[in-house]
């Protein structure tokens, strides 16, 4: 009863839901000592000394990688990994034997390469999202995990969060009617700049982090943390937040392996030049085969449909609209036009959804016994695909009809070649291989 009280005081979840929830079995925790895989965690920033954190309840860290030595050292400080166990080039991470997971936490440039190299090793993946740079990137990277039978999570950590799992299954079993449209709300890209050059701080190995990407000079606000604002390592927040709510919608929606038919995305400002390049304001129209349409806008857009916004901004999350209602949710709430449409207990034999209610564990539950993670690489791959997509047709400045089984756009030469994007040498495909 407790256990109940507590979830249902935190989080407005129905009470029907908050009961089956607590009714779960306590997070499956590695047995004995000898049960800990080993763990390397390349990228040693904000986010993958957090992953690393988690990962470490699970393994034994013993291994971290980093081009920035200072990053580099802090990590293995803080994960008490000897000198022996620091690394500059994630290559020979994978050769160590006593390492059989990888947790990818450089800029998103630098997954795909990441990963491939670990799959070839025969390491498992806990990968962060944006899974990938391209398209391209998330095709081969799908092939890989298959051929491999690799053990792949992406870390869009939301669908192991309960709230997005409940309004997913109440969507999927038609309690909204049949879904008309998703409003995905992410937030506002920073429009700063210009930025000048100034010398690499001399612990960076500066051209090991440019990687694939042309080569550009060093700023002050295009290294870490600030690599997300430029196109050239990332999307912006169309593809940063967009990884995480486009995979809910893809999840309400039914379409988590497919994508939608149709984009149209409009970056509705002017970048200044010389600074941030990835689109901080925009709106981006998609259609899917099953006649469902979505927008995803930042925060900062008003949208036609904006049912929880009141007409003013759009709120952070996912909206998702049918003739009974809507159904609201974010990483604080969910929340509904009338409360039966969450207060209603699904009926026995209703879809009920790949259920984790904690990402890390999820993925070293699967590393023990083989089975797919919740969010495994193809999802992961869908769900960035579709903030590629809007990226894309933002900077080509036209509508575009996609076809999501053979994954290319419909009779359109221009368009397939952003499928992927010309690799600086060394730091091709040739670098792993
Ligand atoms: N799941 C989430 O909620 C969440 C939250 C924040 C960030 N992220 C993702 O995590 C990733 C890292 O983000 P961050 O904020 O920690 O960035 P960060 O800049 O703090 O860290 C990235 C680290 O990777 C290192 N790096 C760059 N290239 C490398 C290479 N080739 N080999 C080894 N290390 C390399 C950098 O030196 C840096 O230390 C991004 O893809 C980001 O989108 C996910």
């Amino acid at each position: 009863m407790k256990v109940t009280a507590a979830i249902a005081a935190g989080s407005a979840l129905p009470a029907w839901f908050v009961e089956e929830l607590s009714a779960q079995t306590a997070t499956p925790k590695p047995r004995m000592a000898n049960d800990k895989p080993g763990i390397a965690l390349v990228g040693c920033g904000g986010q993958g000394r957090g992953d690393c954190g988690w990962a470490k309840n699970f393994g034994n860290v013993v291994a971290v990688c980093d081009v920035d030595a200072k990053h580099r050292d802090e990590a293995a400080k803080q994960f008490n990994v000897p000198d022996s166990g620091k690394y500059a080039d994630f290559r020979k991470v994978m050769e160590r034997q006593d390492v059989h997971v990888i947790l990818t936490g450089t800029p998103d440039h630098w997954h795909t390469l990441v990963n491939l190299a670990a799959i070839q090793a025969g390491k498992d993946i806990y990968s962060e999202k944006p899974l990938t740079l391209t398209i391209s990137e998330g095709q081969r990277l799908v092939k890989a995990v298959r051929e491999h039978k690799t053990v792949f999570q992406t870390g869009s950590q939301q669908r192991s969060d309960p709230r997005f799992r409940l309004a997913c299954e109440l969507v999927r079993n038609g309690r909204l009617g049949k879904l008309e449209h998703i409003i995905v709300g992410l937030p506002t890209g920073p429009r700063e700049g210009p930025f000048p050059p100034v010398p690499a701080p001399p612990e960076l190995n500066w051209d090991f982090y440019v990687g694939q990407a042309p080569p550009v000079e060093y700023k002050v606000n295009n290294c870490h943390g600030n690599f997300r604002w430029w196109y050239c390592f990332s999307g912006g927040q169309m593809t940063d937040w967009g990884a995480h709510h486009n995979d809910i919608a893809q999840w309400g929606n039914g379409t988590e392996r497919s994508g939608p038919v149709e984009v149209d995305g409009k970056g509705l400002v002017q970048m200044i030049p010389g600074g941030y390049d990835a689109m901080a304001k925009y709106r981006i129209d998609f259609k899917y085969a099953n006649g469902v349409t979505m927008a995803v806008v930042d925060e900062s857009t008003v949208t036609d449909r904006n049912v929880v916004g009141e007409g003013k901004s759009t709120p952070n999350g996912i909206q998702f609209i049918g003739p009974n209602g809507w159904i609201f949710v974010n990483r604080g709430e969910i929340k509904a036009s009338k409360p039966e449409l969450l207060d209603e207990a699904l009926p026995a034999g209703a879809l009920r959804l790949y259920k984790s209610d904690n990402h890390m564990a999820n993925f070293f539950e699967c590393v023990r016994t083989r089975k797919t993670p919740i969010c495994e690489a193809e999802i992961g791959h869908r769900s960035i695909s579709v903030a590629h997509l809007g990226v894309i047709s933002v900077r080509l400045g036209r509508p575009l009809k996609w076809n999501p089984d053979q994954e290319e756009f419909v009779g359109d030469k221009e368009a397939n070649q952003w499928l992927s994007r010309p690799m600086r040498k060394p730091y091709d495909y040739s670098f792993i291989s």
